[in-house]
């Protein structure tokens, strides 16, 4: 560990240097090149730095030091709402400038990185009464638990279902407790980090907006479970496609949209699983007019009511968060896209109700 000690207090010292030097100061330059050689010398092939409660976990092990350099990165994590960073082989010296340099400003902002990914909760963690909504609720561990669920779901893999459950337990307190906890429940930045936390961000939006609608206690254990595995079809999808930069040719849309098949299919086949999962894995893209995918057969189905919910939540929380292919987008745009959207893709009732409440609890 003496290496890790070596490495985080080179960057520290980096990072809390660089407000002090022009970024072409040579003083800054040479910094940052430490950094990067540090750095280099300490990876294998990655090396996880993760923030637990105050604790640092280097791959995985606890870093025990009791160091300052150890205490400053730690708050300086929390500070930016970093849970957790991974460096990866081929790390370059410009992206650890560029880090440095991000993590030394004291907004939020983090850029993207080749090498470079994070696990954030987009928390206002300089608001300090927040702090204590976000620990009383487990917002943080519960996006770790979800991402542990999913990291070992595969085609060839069940879910774990009482870890899921378990979860989609911990939301409903949550939003019973406190009435605007979507307030605290922001995106993630990094793609690394999308599929669960968007996930977990759906989950969420969907058990809130069908408790404020009246649905009680299995039916809001069922759709929390459906709006967690809304997307599990895209583990069938490949990382190419998923994490795409440029926009998607017809070839590559078409694979994304077998997601709902795969979702459904997989979901189906799972004992435990409600049925309303597959359900909802199958319609989350079709819209309220019955366009969308996939296409309803002429047969008179209707989308569920619970699908027409997950449809709202999965567009406010993909929009909302930051894309390979896009930046994210500020909530007023956002809810004046669905508002247009009433009665053609959303519910009108619905997403009437949602953007009311949304609005409500981001104007306090
Ligand atoms: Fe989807
Ligand atoms: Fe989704």
């Amino acid at each position: 560990m003496d290496n890790i000690k070596h490495f985080i207090s080179t960057f520290m010292t980096a990072v809390s240097n660089c407000s002090l030097y022009s970024r072409e100061h040579e003083a800054f330059d040479d910094l940052a090149k430490k950094t990067h050689s540090v750095l280099h010398d300490v990876m294998k092939d990655r090396l996880e730095l993760m923030i637990l409660e105050n604790e640092l976990v280097v791959n995985s092990t606890p870093f025990r030091s009791s160091g300052l350099h150890k205490n400053n990165i730690v708050n300086r994590f929390r500070k930016k709402g970093i849970a957790r960073v991974d460096f990866m082989q081929g790390v370059s010296l410009p992206e650890v400038k560029q880090f440095i340099i991000d993590m030394s400003s004291p907004d939020k902002g983090l850029k993207v990185y080749p090498h470079i990914k994070f696990g954030t909760v987009d928390i206002n963690v300089t608001v300090p009464e927040m702090d204590g909504v976000l620990e009383q609720h487990s917002i943080p561990e519960n996006i770790e638990k979800v991402k542990d669920i999913f990291h070992l779901a595969s085609p060839f893999k069940m879910l774990n279902i009482a870890g899921i459950d378990e979860v989609v337990a911990h939301f409903i307190a949550s939003i019973k407790r406190e009435a605007n906890i979507l307030k605290y429940l922001n995106p993630v930045k990094m793609f690394s980090e999308y599929t669960y936390t968007h996930a977990t961000n759906v989950a969420m939006i969907s058990v809130f907006q069908a408790e404020s609608i009246g649905m009680e206690s299995e039916l809001l254990r069922e759709i929390g479970v459906a709006a967690l595995l809304h997307d599990t079809g895209k583990m069938y999808i490949s990382n190419e496609i998923l994490e795409k930069k440029d926009k998607l040719d017809e070839k590559e849309f078409a694979e994304i949209k077998k997601h709902p098949f795969h979702g459904a299919r997989y979901l189906a086949k799972i004992d435990d699983v409600p049925r309303l999962a597959s359900i909802v894995a199958f319609e989350h893209h079709i819209k309220y007019d019955q366009s969308g995918y996939p296409a309803l057969r002429a047969n008179g189905r209707k989308q569920h009511i619970c699908s027409q919910i997950i449809a709202i939540a999965d567009f406010f929380d993909a929009l909302r968060s930051q894309r390979p292919y896009r930046e994210s987008m500020n909530i007023k745009n956002i809810l004046a896209l669905m508002k247009k959207g009433a009665g053609k893709d959303f519910n009108p009732v619905l997403v009437d109700n949602f953007i009311g409440k949304i609005e409500q609890m981001f104007a306090k």
